[in-house]
This record gives C-alpha cells, sequence and structure tokens, in this order.
C-alpha cells in the first residue's frame, strides 16, 4: 500500500498554486508517490488487464496515392480508431529534435518553466500547464505539458516568445508535420465521401493545430499512477511522436483490455479524436488511450492535436449521412466542446456525451 499522506493540499500548492509542475516535485527530490497522485486500486492498469496478443495497424505510407494505403487507413480508423504510420516523410532527426527540445524545456529551473505557466506565460499561444484539469481532479496524472497554438490567427508574430530552448525545434516539426496531416485528412474524409477539401473545409479542419510536449519525469513507483487516465482525445485527429520508453495503451473493442503501443523510431501513433467522431456519425471512433510513466526513466511524447478553431460549429458532415442516415450528433461551437471537456478530469468517452443527439 501506498503511504498515506496527510499533506495533498501541501503538494497541490506546490504543484499547482508555486508554479513547479510533477517535475518539480521530482526535481525536490521525492522518492515516494504522494497521495495526490496516488491512483484507486480498481483505476490502476493491472497487469492482466494488458493483452499481449493484440497489435494497432502499421501502415506504411511511403506511397499515399496507393489505394491499399487509403483502405487500410480508412479500415483502421473505422474498426479501431488508433494506427502507426511509417514512412511519411517527416524526416528522423526533426523527430528527433523535437524531442530532445522537450527534454531541454523540461530540463530548465522550475523559475525559467514557470514563466509559461498559464498565468505568466507572455502569449496565450504558448502555456505550460500540469496534470489535466487540477481544479476538477482528486488523483492527478504524472505529467506537465508545454503547449503551443499554430495559427490561425498569425501565431508567427508570438512564436519569438515562445521558450527559446524548444522554439525552432517545435516550429519545424509541426510545419513538417502539416502535409502529413493534410494527406491523412484528405484520405479519411474521402472515406466519408467528402470529394475535396475546399478551402472552407481547409480552415474549419486544418489550420489550427496544436503541437504539445507531454513530460512524464521518472517516476518512482509507476504502477500506482497515472500518466494520463483512459481518455479520448477532443481533436478532429492525433499526430503523435512518442520515444523508446513505451508506456502508451489503447482500450481494445470489446472495451475489456488494453494493448501497449510499441514505440517504432521514426513513425507517427495516429488517433481519431472525438471531433471526427461526430463529423463521420460513428463512422470512425475516437478510442480511450492511456499512459503509464516510466520507473527509471523520463519521457517524452509530442502530439500534434489537429482542432477546428474555437469559432468552427461542428456536426455530424453532410456527406457522412447523405444516404438518409439519422444524425447521431448535434451541432456543437468548439469552444463549448473543448469549455465541456477541459473543465473536468479525464474520464473515458465521456465528453462526446455532450453531443450527442
Ligand atoms: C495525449 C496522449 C499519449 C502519450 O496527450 O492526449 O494521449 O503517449 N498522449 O503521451
Ligand atoms: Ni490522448
Amino acid at each position: 500500500m501506498p503511504q498515506s499522506d496527510p499533506n495533498s493540499d501541501e503538494t497541490f500548492d506546490f504543484v499547482v498554486n508555486k508554479g513547479n509542475g510533477i517535475k518539480g516535485l521530482v526535481d525536490a527530490g521525492m522518492e515516494t508517490v504522494p497521495q495526490l497522485y496516488t491512483v484507486p486500486i480498481d483505476e490502476r492498469l493491472e497487469p492482466n488487464k494488458i493483452i499481449t496478443h493484440g497489435s494497432i495497424p502499421v501502415i506504411d505510407v511511403s506511397d499515399w496515392g496507393d489505394p491499399k494505403v487509403k483502405q487500410s487507413i480508412c479500415k483502421a480508423a473505422a474498426e479501431c480508431g488508433f494506427f502507426q504510420i511509417i514512412n511519411h516523410g517527416v524526416p528522423l532527426e526533426v523527430l528527433h529534435a523535437v524531442r530532445e527540445s522537450g527534454h531541454r524545456f523540461f530540463g530548465l529551473p522550475n523559475e525559467e518553466r514557470s514563466k509559461y505557466w498559464p498565468e505568466n506565460s507572455p502569449t496565450d499561444t504558448v502555456v505550460l500547464t500540469t496534470s489535466f484539469a487540477p481544479q476538477a481532479e482528486t488523483v492527478f496524472e504524472w505529467k506537465d505539458a508545454l503547449t503551443m497554438r499554430f495559427g490561425p490567427h498569425q501565431y508567427r508574430e508570438s512564436v519569438p516568445l515562445w521558450p527559446p530552448v524548444c522554439r525552432d525545434q517545435v516550429l519545424e516539426y509541426g510545419e513538417s508535420a502539416k502535409p502529413v496531416v493534410r494527406k491523412l485528412m484528405e484520405i479519411l474524409l474521402k472515406g466519408l465521401n467528402v470529394k475535396e477539401i475546399d478551402k472552407a473545409r481547409e480552415y474549419e479542419l486544418m489550420t489550427a493545430s496544436i503541437v504539445t510536449i507531454n513530460y512524464y519525469p521518472r517516476c518512482p513507483n509507476p504502477d500506482l499512477t497515472a500518466g494520463i487516465f483512459p481518455h479520448s482525445d477532443s481533436s478532429i485527429i492525433t499526430v503523435l511522436l512518442q520515444d523508446d520508453n513505451g508506456g502508451l495503451y489503447v482500450r481494445t473493442t470489446d472495451g475489456n483490455g488494453w494493448i501497449h503501443v510499441p514505440p517504432i523510431d521514426g513513425a507517427f501513433v495516429v488517433n481519431i479524436g472525438d471531433m471526427l467522431q461526430i463529423m463521420s456519425n460513428d463512422k470512425y471512433k475516437s478510442i480511450e488511450h492511456r499512459v503509464v510513466a516510466n520507473g527509471s526513466k523520463n519521457r517524452v511524447s509530442v502530439p500534434v492535436f489537429v482542432t477546428p478553431p474555437m469559432d468552427a460549429v461542428i456536426g455530424p458532415l453532410p456527406e457522412a449521412i447523405e444516404s438518409g442516415e439519422q444524425p447521431l450528433y448535434k451541432e456543437v461551437v468548439c469552444v463549448d466542446y473543448f469549455r465541456h471537456h477541459f473543465g473536468k478530469k479525464h474520464d473515458g468517452k465521456k465528453s462526446l456525451e455532450f453531443a450527442r443527439i
């Protein structure tokens, strides 16, 4: 059993109010998992819930035009909501550089990192946060995150205000990922009968990406904690770079187990987010996933969350329901969905209920 820690308020104060994050707590020499981070037994990822015979598809996209590639992507989106892509064209150096820049940022002294906490940050296009929704959580996630917003409103003007230790690497990574995102979206939307992505759709779907550097510091006892609790992403799609530590698990389609996503150097992990499940009227599914921190190493992952701008209105696409199906979701303004999603703790796929008819 974990030691009972009567000082959760103190931990909260140190991590959140004082702006140290979980990285600050680890740096302060914490050697046992505090109560605030101790997950109740029935919510832990017990070894008997890990399915070792399953795997998520790995798709070679060296020829995006190949009908087999398109088919595999749409099938994976419909059946498992999660897949990895290899040979996508983003150079390995760009991927490694952005991960290293994440280690550099989180390796900065607390007072340097804390310049980017929401109340201190020089621009709302960069923000450092801890856990997921600290004000709404009774148990915290073992994770800090640096989030940078790419447009559509002249983000370039605020880029000079991003942390110098990772700014160029994040920028290059975000820009390099754009053509990959575009190809994926073209293929996924074609699978929903959308003939072409016109300017209006492009604005709606692809101009407001977010790049986050997730940082899971080494954890003295990962079995007791959650790097991230089970959740689906609120994005349209997420394109994620992980490192060689592993620790990302995806819920099986029968809901009973969890499959590890094995690290493949140079691959992107792609998953369908809630917004695309809504737009596709359930043809594509967002899938729950979770992260377990590492017992000996600091883990970094760098997701690109492809999201609509805040004022976009999202609902089932006309093309996706043109054969006369009933829409399963109402139209929602993105900002309302995000407020709902980010205002509560991670809780599986519950956010989708907000939009369901
Ligand atoms: C996320 C997420 C997975 C990872 O940031 O939403 O699921 O491997 N990250 O860090
Ligand atoms: Ni996620």
